[in-house]
């Protein structure tokens, strides 16, 4: 059942939106997501974005014949969202981690997971709860990409120091192998000034 506050993760960006949005759409995906490019499909493919922000990345899928389910709890980014990158390819959900429910409810398995900077949101048992349901909706073969923010919490977010190490145990745990591992510094300069750094991870089915 939704919070009477919304999701656990989302404070302070519906009251920034008009500042974030901005700063997101300006957002180059292929710099933003070098480390795993490598690993990202070519053939037609079905994409879960979770925690989508203003949809720049489901809108680069979608450009490249993919198709994507976009989850974001945030309303102003949603809306911000369909405005900006309405397509046929994206689906929206206002959904959220842990529970995922509304995209569990599909019974749909995806060939590429994106949780691009929104896992450190969780707390440590929302994290435990939500790494099996997360990858419960990996197709065998797939690839989930997790970027984790280190670094200076900016005001009013709610935000945790999570590692690496903790992620892929968990990842491992459900029968997931890592296959990317790199850290790296932001690639907004406020943020690198700030202190900001990157662990980029993705794993694969072990099987
Ligand atoms: C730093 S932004 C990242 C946006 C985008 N994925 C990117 O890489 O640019 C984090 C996003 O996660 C969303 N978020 C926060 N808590 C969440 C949760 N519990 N479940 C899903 N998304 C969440 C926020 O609303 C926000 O859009």
């Amino acid at each position: 059942m939704r919070r009477i506050h919304g999701a656990s993760g989302t404070q302070g960006y519906g009251e920034r939106a008009a500042a974030l949005i901005p700063r997101y759409e300006s957002i180059v995906f292929e710099e933003h997501h070098r480390p795993e490019m490598h690993l990202l499909p070519t053939v037609q493919s079905h994409i879960l974005d979770i925690g989508a922000g203003t949809g720049v990345d489901a809108a680069w899928f979608a450009a490249r014949g993919h198709s994507v389910v976009a989850v974001e709890p945030t309303r102003e980014f949603r809306a911000a969202a369909e405005e900006r990158h309405a397509s046929p390819s994206i689906e929206w959900l206002d959904d959220a981690l842990p529970e995922l429910e509304a995209v569990l409810a599909r019974g749909q398995v995806f060939d590429v997971i994106m949780l691009s900077g929104v896992w450190m949101h969780l707390d440590e048992q929302e994290r435990g709860s939500g790494m099996p349901r997360v990858a419960s909706l990996l197709a065998p073969g797939g690839v989930m990409v997790v970027s984790l923010r280190h670094g200076p919490v900016p005001e009013g977010r709610r935000m945790f120091q999570v590692s690496g190490e903790e992620t892929m145990e968990l990842a491992r745990k459900q029968g997931l192998r890592p296959v990317l591992n790199v850290q790296t510094e932001s690639i907004q300069a406020s943020n690198r000034v700030a202190g900001v750094t990157w662990t980029r991870l993705a794993f694969r089915h072990s099987a």
